[in-house]
């Protein structure tokens, strides 16, 4: 009977969806025709091939950099007709700024540090150079998706140095209880890695088997849940809602198990939890409070071709992708610390936002206002008659 109800409910969302497909393309060749639109990630700048960058390409004459990095906020480095403001120059800004400006559009990112780059920012101190976040990042093997996202947002100038095979070394006390102490060097071959493993802890070798094959076919899950980004809000949440996704992929499944319940469920020895859990520092929330999908998501990351680190250091990162925006008539401008959204009174949307400087407030407007200042400081911003319409809690 439930199998009856499952096949049913598939078949609903199956003439749903390819009722809405048919739908959307009669309107869309109505309106544009046959032909495909312009594709307008396709700049010319990246069509032609430029000679390969080394390490010795990289400027490092610090006033050079000063030049991209910390262009100062003044009235009239805002450039005309704005197509989109971003709020913070962290990754997740500049990835947002740098998109657009592929996209032709016109953008002018504010950051109230003196420097852009947010966690990816670095500083001199007395001639050595610091960074303050990024140590490793995955999947940038040339040819991989995610360097094909990195040499978009860049101009193809970001050059990653791998690390070495053995990227981590987890050292884990005696916890076992009058044990040993362990050490094991992580891999970026997963394979390999999961033999040290079975090597270091024999009866446990069962449990290893497990957690490795779950990662392959979270790896493998994931696919729908990207792929879910892509349909309007209110159908993905039907999808999900419904139980559809959990039947097709393990990755929804498994979202509400917590990497401690997991591990707690199918390893014995504590020092393997531990190992197994070590990298959860990278993104802040103890085994406890974390889905067993997040972190395998991290571990897929790292375990499939290593660590990578950007040549000529996270800074690089954001030196790289300004002039990318700055090619759309776009800008990036320092010292500009947001105090508000200005929302439209009657439809609450976000509209422009101001600047509060010490030299006087700046308003400024643009049809499209993104925030990475993350979600309480975003809050903060709102007018308090858009918080109350929004779904974000209360600062
Ligand atoms: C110590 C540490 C180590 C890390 N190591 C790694 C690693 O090895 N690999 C990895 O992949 N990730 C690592 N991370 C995580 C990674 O650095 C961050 O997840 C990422 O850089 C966050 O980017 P973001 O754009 O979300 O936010 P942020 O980089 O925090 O950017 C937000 C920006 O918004 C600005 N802002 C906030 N409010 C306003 C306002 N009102 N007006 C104007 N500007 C505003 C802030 O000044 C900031 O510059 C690490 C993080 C830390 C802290
Ligand atoms: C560094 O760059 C600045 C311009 O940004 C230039 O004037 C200066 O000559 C450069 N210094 C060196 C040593 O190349
Ligand atoms: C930017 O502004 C700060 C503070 O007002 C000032 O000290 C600095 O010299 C300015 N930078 C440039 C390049 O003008
Ligand atoms: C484990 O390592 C600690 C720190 O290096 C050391 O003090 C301790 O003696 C070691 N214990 C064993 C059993 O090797
Ligand atoms: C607010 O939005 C409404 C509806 O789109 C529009 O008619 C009005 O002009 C806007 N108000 C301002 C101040 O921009």
């Amino acid at each position: 009977m439930a199998l009856f109800g499952i096949s049913i409910s598939m078949w609903l969302v199956g003439v749903i969806g390819l009722s809405l497909y048919i739908v959307l393309y009669v309107i869309s060749i109505t309106i544009y025709g046959k032909k495909p639109g312009r594709n307008p990630f396709v700049l010319p700048s990246l069509l032609v091939k430029k000679p390969e960058r080394t390490a010795d390409d990289v400027i490092n004459n610090q006033s050079a950099r000063d030049s991209v990095l910390r262009q100062n906020f003044t009235g009239s480095r805002i450039p005309e007709r704005l197509d989109a403001i971003v709020i913070g120059s962290g990754i997740g800004g500049l990835t947002a700024a740098t998109l657009l400006a592929r996209a032709r559009k016109r953008v002018l990112v504010l950051e109230q540090h003196d420097v852009i780059g947010g966690c990816c920012h670095t500083f001199v101190d007395k001639g050595y150079e610091f960074d303050v976040g990024i140590h490793y990042i995955g999947e940038m093997r040339p040819g991989s998706f995610v360097r094909c996202l990195a040499d978009q947002l860049t101009d193809g100038k970001l050059m990653w140095q791998p690390l070495d095979v053995d990227f981590d070394r987890v050292i884990v006390g005696c916890v076992d209880g009058g044990g040993k102490n362990r050490s094991v060097l992580v891999t970026g071959d997963r394979k390999e890695f999961a033999k040290r493993l079975a090597q270091e802890w024999p009866d446990d070798a069962a449990g290893i088997e497990a957690f490795f094959s779950l990662l392959d076919r979270l790896k493998r899950g994931s696919k729908l849940y990207w792929g879910l980004k892509l349909l309007p809000l209110p159908l993905a949440r039907l999808l999900i809602k419904s139980g559809l996704c959990g039947l097709f992929s393990a990755y929804f499944r498994y979202l509400h198990i917590s990497l401690k319940q997991y591990l707690d469920q199918h390893i014995s020895s504590e020092s393997l939890k531990s190992t197994l859990a070590y990298c959860f520092g990278d993104y802040g929330t103890p085994p406890g409070e974390t889905s067993v999908v997040l972190h395998a998501l991290l571990l897929n990351h790292f375990l499939r071709q290593g660590g990578f680190y950007p040549i000529g250091g996270p800074s690089e990162i954001s030196f790289c992708s300004v002039p990318v925006i700055e090619k759309a008539g776009g800008r990036a401008l320092v010292r500009a610390p947001v105090s508000s959204m200005v929302c439209n009174e009657t439809t609450g949307r976000a509209v422009g936002v101001t600047v509060q400087r010490s030299d006087g407030e700046y308003t400024v407007l643009a049809p499209l206002i993104i925030s990475d200042a993350g979600l309480i400081n975003t809050a903060k911003l709102l007018p308090q008659t858009a918080l109350e319409k929004s779904r974000i809690p209360e600062p």
